[in-house]
């Protein structure tokens, strides 16, 4: 194991594909972490907080950045920063910040949302065209925001087309709307596409990334921009409770997880095909081969005559941690923490599964 490996922490289970927010700071990232240089970031004084900052900002081709505690609060700033209160937000109907920020749009913001349906949160400029609603005065609620997602959790781990993007970006350029492009996993997609982060990033007028998701880090999202919008994302930062003090510790597990942790991502993609074509073979129509883009794999179990709920019991009897996305759909989540090992112990038990449906 190199210095990009994950934690020797024992876990509970055999394969956890829980999710890949489960990774745990590995012995070289926690040493670059005492090691980090601080001040107070309130004060504007973290040195390691600020070379994050700068760094993130010109991988992704923007002015600034700004560190947060979650890729929640980093979208949900991007949303304020766009969108007056009354306004809305656009984006599929699966989008994290639609579906699983608890509305925090509306709560803490004072925005609407609409929703268009995708296909597996594929991201084409046309839905958002037709839905999207400008100069209308007093009359309808004016679209401010297209959100886009990259890699799309909900669908799959879904790499967008920097096409689409494009002509999206030409469509809300002419109507004056912004984007901004939830990119948790836009590492996830760079390395699955080759498409550099910056041209993705280029495109939109804020860009939110996870440091905590298959990068590794255990806390910390950075939000990019212009440098003023950054300035303005300070200030609601503070008021949305998340001013950090010494968060240089975190920032220096951030940059160990950018030196180390991207191109690794590919093991990550290549064990969840592995797994996804042993579960093809043994039981044909529980995964479609071509949905399979990144680390993220969805079972359709109840091809194979298993509830989701059922299956994810079986596989934890077996050792293996999934996630029920459905009433028959399962969803499996590689990432830092389950190497080639843990692979075959997960095909062994999920393969194992799909063979046999339960008696009914
Ligand atoms: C696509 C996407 N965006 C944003 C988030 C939010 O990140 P956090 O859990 O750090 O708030 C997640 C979390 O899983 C996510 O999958």
């Amino acid at each position: 194991m190199g210095a990009s490996a994950g934690s020797s922490a024992s876990s509970p289970f055999k394969a956890d594909l829980l999710s890949d927010t489960l990774t745990r700071p590995s012995k070289a990232m926690r040493e670059a972490m005492a090691r980090a240089d601080v001040g107070d970031d309130v004060f504007g004084e973290d040195p390691t907080l600020r070379a994050l900052e700068e760094r993130v900002a010109g991988m992704l081709g923007h002015e600034a950045g700004l560190f947060t505690p979650s890729g929640s609060m980093a979208n949900q700033l991007g949303v304020r920063l766009h969108v007056k209160p009354g306004e809305e937000l656009i984006g599929d109907s699966l989008a994290h910040v639609v579906r699983a920020e608890l509305g925090a749009a509306a709560v803490l913001s004072g925005i609407s949302s609409r929703t268009w349906v995708s296909e597996r949160g594929r991201f084409r400029a046309e839905d958002a065209a037709s839905l999207m609603i400008t100069g209308v005065g007093p009359y309808q609620v004016c679209t401010s925001l297209v959100i886009v997602e990259n890699t799309h959790n909900f669908g799959g781990g879904t790499v967008q087309s920097l096409d689409e993007i494009r002509r999206a970006r030409q469509v809300t350029r002419e109507r004056g709307v912004a984007m901004h492009l939830d990119g948790a996993r836009l590492f996830n997609a760079h390395v699955a596409s080759g498409v550099p982060v910056s041209d993705y990033g280029r495109e939109f007028d804020t860009v939110s990334i996870c440091l905590s998701k298959g990068l590794g880090a255990p806390v910390g999202s950075v939000l990019v921009g212009s440098a003023d919008a950054m300035a303005e994302s300070r200030v609601w930062r503070k008021r949305f409770g998340g001013g950090m003090r010494q968060a240089g510790i975190l920032a220096a597990a951030g940059l160990f997880a950018l030196d180390h942790n991207v191109e690794r991502l590919a093991d990550d993609h290549a064990r969840a095909r592995r797994a996804a074509e042993a579960v093809a073979e043994a039981a044909p129509g529980v995964v479609d081969l071509a949905t399979v883009e990144t680390n993220i794999v969805i079972l359709d179990v109840a091809a194979a005559g298993w509830t989701s709920a059922a299956f994810v019991d079986a596989a934890l009897a077996g050792g293996v941690r999934t996630y029920a996305v459905g009433p028959g759909a399962v969803r499996l989540v590689w990432h830092l923490d389950v190497d080639d090992a843990g692979t075959d112990v997960a095909i062994d038990v999920l393969t194992g599964l799909v063979r046999s449906a339960p008696s009914a």
